[in-house]
């Protein structure tokens, strides 16, 4: 097993080019298989989630093949398969976009329960309810999610929470359906935009990507296109807090700084100066962090993506902060690992009060999800000491080349396999 190991206390300083972002690649890449011809994406971050997505491209009879670290080109045409196992779903969430996209393509898709990060119950209900309102029976057989249709026609969904998967997959099944669908409180992330933009460029009609009403009309054919993947809100909001949270500065490059407005006001509110550029973001703090309220929501509120990175910024500030998780039912797991290394945090159902603490220890933790980790490696990077990171596994389901970045920045991190690690974890 392999584990980060991080010697805190090292102000972060440099430039840090942003990769493509996970959540727009994850939905891109299954919408390939809608395409009559073949296509190439640019910009794919270098991480597990992607690799996950084009095996399971490959398993279904597509031709992959990489032009480079982050192109990709995929040939579509030999799909015979609409059978996503149990096996290929297991780490990632997004195969649950397989479903719309086969369902888009052979009218009938059987796909495992997709896994990834735990926050509780992570229902599709939203996405059945969408399939359904095209025409697709949707059933549970074999522990398998099948749906399946004669054919799929308009249809207008009503979201009853608003969901970026669910928003995903309707307009993955909507876009070659017969008609027009209409989906009202739909998601409104920048991912959601990008998907649009990447099927349109196939000859798709999406109109609304970006507000909360999404208008797909139906079209017969989808061509192939070269297509690049915007860069990654959330990497790039975990550098700012990073940059922040060890009183660095910083320089975020390749980013669009309009994803990041609802970071970048929390950061200012701690006390960061933040300047933006065309496509760069530059922030320094200096002295101690600020305490503040932050509230997660959909966007464009404050990406609950960022939550765990912000609370651990906050965890060393001045004062007393709230956070409050507006998305997720259980996303306070990485408390406790944060607690372990002097935090001082209540959790009281969806509301984390902070306590903000002078410094933080090092101490063996664990990365209990994709974002918890990223947030363990900051309160590394501002902890004094020796910190070492277990499940790191998660980590690189996101992140692409996180060491690498870190070390670019100064940072003290190295990824080391259990036989290497100081003992931190054999001592306990
Ligand atoms: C996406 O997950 C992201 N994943 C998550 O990022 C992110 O946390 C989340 O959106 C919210 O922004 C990907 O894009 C691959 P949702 P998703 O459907 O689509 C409820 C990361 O760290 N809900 O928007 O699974 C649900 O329980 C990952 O990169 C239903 O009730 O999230 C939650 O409370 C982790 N019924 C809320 O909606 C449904 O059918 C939002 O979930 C679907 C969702």
């Amino acid at each position: 097993m392999e584990k980060f190991v991080i010697k805190g206390g090292k102000r972060l300083k440099g430039t840090v080019r942003i990769s493509g972002a996970k959540n727009a690649a994850v939905a891109v890449l299954p919408a390939v298989l809608l395409a009559d011809s073949p296509c190439v994406i640019e910009n794919l971050p270098e991480i597990s989630d992607v690799t996950a997505i084009c095996n399971c491209l490959e398993a279904l009879g597509s031709k992959v093949k990489y032009l480079d670290n982050t192109t990709v080109e995929i040939d579509p045409t030999g799909v015979n398969s609409f059978v996503v196992s149990a096996a290929m779903a297991k780490n990632m969430r997004a195969s649950s976009y397989f479903l719309g996209a086969l369902l888009g393509r052979m009218k009938r898709a059987r796909v495992a329960p997709p896994g990834g990060c735990n926050f509780g119950v992570r229902p599709i209900d939203q996405h059945i309810k969408g399939f359904e309102a095209l025409g697709a029976k949707v059933s549970i057989e074999n522990g398998m999610v099948e749906a399946r249709c004669q054919k799929l026609g308009g249809g207008s969904v009503y979201l009853d929470v608003v969901s970026v998967g669910a928003t995903i997959n309707i307009m993955l099944a909507a876009v070659k359906a017969r008609g027009t669908t209409v989906i009202e409180n739909a998601a409104r992330e920048p991912h959601i935009v990008d998907l649009a933009n990447f099927l349109n460029s196939m000859g798709a009609n999406i109109m609304g990507a970006g507000t909360n009403v999404i208008k797909i009309r139906g079209v017969e054919q989808l061509n192939g296109t070269t297509y690049s993947v915007i860069p990654d809100q959330i990497e790039a909001g975990t550098y700012l807090v990073a940059a922040a949270a060890t009183k660095g500065d910083v320089t975020i490059t390749n980013v669009i700084p309009k994803h990041l407005e609802s970071i970048i006001a929390k950061l200012v509110e701690t006390g960061a100066t933040v300047e933006q550029g065309d496509e760069d973001v530059r922030i320094y703090l200096k002295g101690r962090a600020k305490k503040c309220k932050v509230k997660t929501m959909p966007h464009p509120g404050f990406p609950t993506d960022m939550q765990p990175q912000m609370a651990t910024l906050l965890a060393t500030a001045d004062g007393t902060s709230i956070i409050t998780e507006g998305v997720w039912d259980n996303r306070f797991r990485y408390v406790d690992q944060l607690t372990l290394m002097g935090a001082q945090v209540q959790v009281d159902g969806k509301t984390a009060v902070i306590t903000g603490v002078e410094k933080l220890n090092s101490a063996p933790v664990k990365a209990v999800d994709l974002r918890a980790g990223a947030a363990m490696i900051i309160a590394g990077l501002m902890a004094e000491g020796t910190t070492e990171i277990e499940e790191i596994q998660h980590i690189d389901r996101g992140y692409e080349k996180i060491v690498e970045k870190f070390t670019a920045l100064g940072a003290d991190i190295k990824r080391v396999t259990d036989s290497e690690a100081g003992g931190l974890f054999k001592a306990n």
